[in-house]
């Protein structure tokens, strides 16, 4: 089976079950829940990074490769939880975060110490000296977490007695490190290999698309954020290529997906069209800025439904016709819940949860389910800053004081965009400790009930028909049965409507429409005739044979009849 009719469940270990009662969750636990993820009816499971680490940025910031996080479990229980899936069909995808490393790194603390070649590892530069003879950093690259991504190379300097600095495009523990340097790339490909003899089959890689750096680093314009000149460049394909062939491409039954960060349609064809060979799917980011203020991660504004619509049609059009392949997702460990940004989870949570699924489960590409969105999981609701635990999250509330938001301003913001929002503990029951196994997990649970039914939020409340849960095995289960998910072109449905997302899938005679209603109240759309005598193959809303049928009887004209979408409804139509 190829990942086209795949889907992919993404385990956030730390948060995911404590099987030691620590603070953390930790491997043992997966192990323990691996029958609940089978259930799901997945074919891979993909974990964010478990290696040794100090956690600076939670596990991306790797200090050793080859070594597991001591608070997460050893060697030998990754190696058990592996077989584990196995056993059940199910492969695993570790995350490769090969864009930089850990200053607590061997390279980067032999680097530190003097040893010349390893400074060959890093992006060392001298400080520039400006016009009036002050210093400043090497260039003025602001980094992903805020501020200039310039840090400090211990006291050396240049031969001019000039201060050196090393590139952190994320936190200043995180120093880039120089791909255009061999044996630095060689050793990252070990990595890669290294996990591929112990069994993993899929590989995400993290931040692949900022991999190559020009050799000359230059200025962006003042007062201007540039990332192209970092992000994207046609070397980043060279490199990519080279650890394909390096690493994965030539062994089997690997499966990949690169994170690219501010991309194109056109590059991310590059990175995934079998005939390049790179990567199998990019993960791209666009779909999750509709809520940000003129193109502002840290505001807090609606979000704008034309442009998400318009940003996932273009999407699915252009990268169909570049014949590249997306992956396809609304949540991961660094988003807030998508069921707080694009649903109701106040008045529809279980109807708001269930499209937005039906949405990315019947589009072209792989789709990936984060954990606890299966589930319908919210945002936490906390009291302060002081219970984020994210660097990201401290630095922007920072940010935001000093452009002078006020303090509750400050704070409101921050929560609807923290990426601790996703990174709760998972919720297996709807218990105060939310049966995590722990009662002081390292980040407070999020609600554990329905704030407007009652109902628990949890996989064992969950376990029962017309649920979230159960809609979601369906989904997983459909892109298997019927081709036309998994291989089905891609075609544009009523662009200008705006309230509903609409589009088809076609294979051959078959046609599938999908239709998504994004808003809380009832909406009308005009269907093509030929859809009146179809068939529902899913919808989250039990009466839709009837309301399919009460449409075709009661608006029907000789090309068209009108249905009307109940709140948040998803409907999907076969005819063939
Ligand atoms: C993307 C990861 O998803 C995110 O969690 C991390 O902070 C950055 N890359 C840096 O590794």
């Amino acid at each position: 089976m190829s990942f086209h009719s795949q889907v992919i469940y993404q385990i956030y270990p730390k948060s995911f079950y404590s099987a030691s009662g620590g603070s953390t969750g930790d491997i043992r636990g997966i192990i323990e829940k691996v029958p609940y993820v089978a259930s799901l009816g997945v074919d891979w499971v993909w974990f964010n990074p478990f290696f040794a680490s100090p956690q600076r940025d939670n596990g991306y910031d790797i200090s050793d490769y080859y070594a597991i996080n001591p608070d997460l479990g050893t060697m030998a229980d990754v190696e058990e939880m592996i077989t584990a899936f196995n056993a059940e069909g199910i492969n695993v995808m570790f995350d490769m975060v090969l864009n930089h490393v850990s200053t607590e790194h061997e390279w980067f603390k032999r680097a530190l110490a003097g040893e010349r070649e390893y400074w060959d590892y890093f992006y060392i530069r001298p400080a520039q000296i400006s016009e009036d003879g002050s210093q400043l950093p090497p260039t003025n690259w602001e980094s992903k977490f805020g501020g200039n991504a310039w840090v400090r190379f211990g006291d050396y300097t240049d031969e001019q007695g000039t201060p050196l600095y090393y590139l952190a495009l994320y936190d200043r523990t995180q120093a880039d490190v120089n791909w255009h340097h061999e044996p630095a790339r060689r050793a990252l490909f070990d990595v890669v290999n290294f996990w591929y003899d112990k069994g993993v089959r899929g590989f995400r890689f993290d931040v692949i698309n900022v991999i190559g750096k020009d050799t000359v680093l230059r200025d962006a314009p003042a007062g201007v954020i540039d990332k192209t000149l970092y992000t994207d460049t046609p070397v980043v394909h060279t490199f990519i290529q080279d650890l394909n062939r390096s690493s994965f491409g030539p062994r089997e039954g690997t499966v990949t997906v690169g994170e690219m960060s501010s991309t194109s349609i056109e590059n991310c064809v590059g990175y995934s069209h079998p005939a390049q060979e790179q990567l199998d799917m990019v993960f791209s980011f666009h779909h999750l800025k509709v809520d940000y203020d003129q193109g502002q991660k840290w505001s807090k504004v609606p979000f704008r439904f034309a442009e998400l619509k318009n940003i996932l049609n273009d999407w699915a059009l252009g990268m169909q016709a570049g014949g590249g392949w997306n992956a396809l997702f609304w949540n991961n460990h660094d988003q807030p819940r998508a069921l707080n940004r694009f649903g109701d989870p106040q008045r529809y949570r279980t109807e708001s949860a269930t499209m937005l699924a039906s949405v990315i489960h019947l589009l072209r590409g792989t789709p990936y389910v984060y954990m606890g969105e299966e589930i319908g999981m919210i945002d936490p609701v906390y009291e302060g800053i002081e219970d984020y635990v994210d660097v990201e999250a401290h630095n922007a509330y920072d940010m935001l004081l000093q452009q002078g938001v006020s303090a509750d301003r400050a704070f409101e913001i921050v929560a609807s965009k923290a990426r601790d929002n996703s990174r709760t503990p998972m919720q297996w029951t709807s218990d105060p400790d939310v049966g995590f196994g722990t009662s002081k997990p390292w980040l407070a649970p999020a609600v554990a009930s329905d704030a407007h039914t009652g109902a628990g939020i949890s996989v064992a409340d969950e376990e029962r028909p017309g649920s979230i849960l159960s809609y979601y095995r369906r989904l997983i289960a459909l892109r298997k049965e019927y081709e036309i998910i998994a291989k089905g072109s891609y075609e544009s449905f009523a662009l200008d409507h705006e309230r509903v997302f609409g589009y088809e899938r076609v294979l051959g005679e078959q046609r599938l429409l999908v239709l998504n209603n994004f808003f809380g109240e009832e909406n009308t759309i005009s269907v093509p005739k030929a859809y009146a005598l179809s068939k529902v193959l899913i919808s989250n809303y039990e009466d839709a044979d009837e309301q399919l049928a009460a449409g075709v009887a009661l608006t029907a004209t000789a090309d068209e009849f009108e249905l009307q979408l109940k709140p948040y409804q998803s409907l999907a139509l076969l005819i063939g």
